[in-house]
């Protein structure tokens, strides 16, 4: 599989690794840095990695910062992505098998390279399961959606 990865400096240390891992696993790994641990804002990279799979460039990308929250976060914004954060293999299987995730955001700080390791194998091989799943995650993905400004004032709450 085609893979973009990267992060920012708080999950630089696991970067390098997971993506020789993947590469060890037979996936072609695009790296989009950054390319030290300097501090720098997640979003950045967030957007990078959320691109090339919103423009197919890519079949999934894998994101890590401290928490994988900010990251998932800035990167689930893209149209076309559905990035959420992870820190078990079951979530990162219900994650592709129920809402089809593309993006997954990792802790390099809270969860280990080994855990890591076992999240991504799960995210990179589980299917998504469709049937039921498929008009749920249409509707996370409706283009005409208002959205927030869309809603009226008085809506019944
Ligand atoms: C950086 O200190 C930290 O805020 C960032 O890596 C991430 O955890 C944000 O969600």
């Amino acid at each position: 599989m085609r893979i973009a990865i990267a992060s920012d400096h708080a999950g630089f240390v696991q970067k390098d690794p997971l993506a020789e891992y993947l590469r060890s696993r037979g996936h072609e790994v695009i790296d989009m840095g950054p390319a030290t641990d300097e501090r720098c804002d997640y979003p950045d990279f967030a957007d990078k990695v959320a691109r090339a799979v919103a423009r197919g460039d890519v079949e999934r990308g894998v994101l890590i910062c401290g928490t994988g929250l900010g990251i998932a976060m800035a990167a689930d914004k893209v149209p076309g992505v559905r990035a959420t954060p992870i820190q078990t293999v079951e979530f990162a299987q219900l994650a592709r098998e129920h809402n089809d995730a593309n993006v997954i955001g990792l802790s390099g700080r809270f969860v280990s390279l080994e855990d890591n390791e076992k999240i991504l194998d799960a995210f990179l091989t589980t299917e998504f399961g469709g049937g039921r799943h498929t008009g749920r995650v249409e509707k996370i993905m409706r283009e005409d959606d208002p959205g927030f400004a869309g809603v009226p004032a008085d809506f019944g709450i």
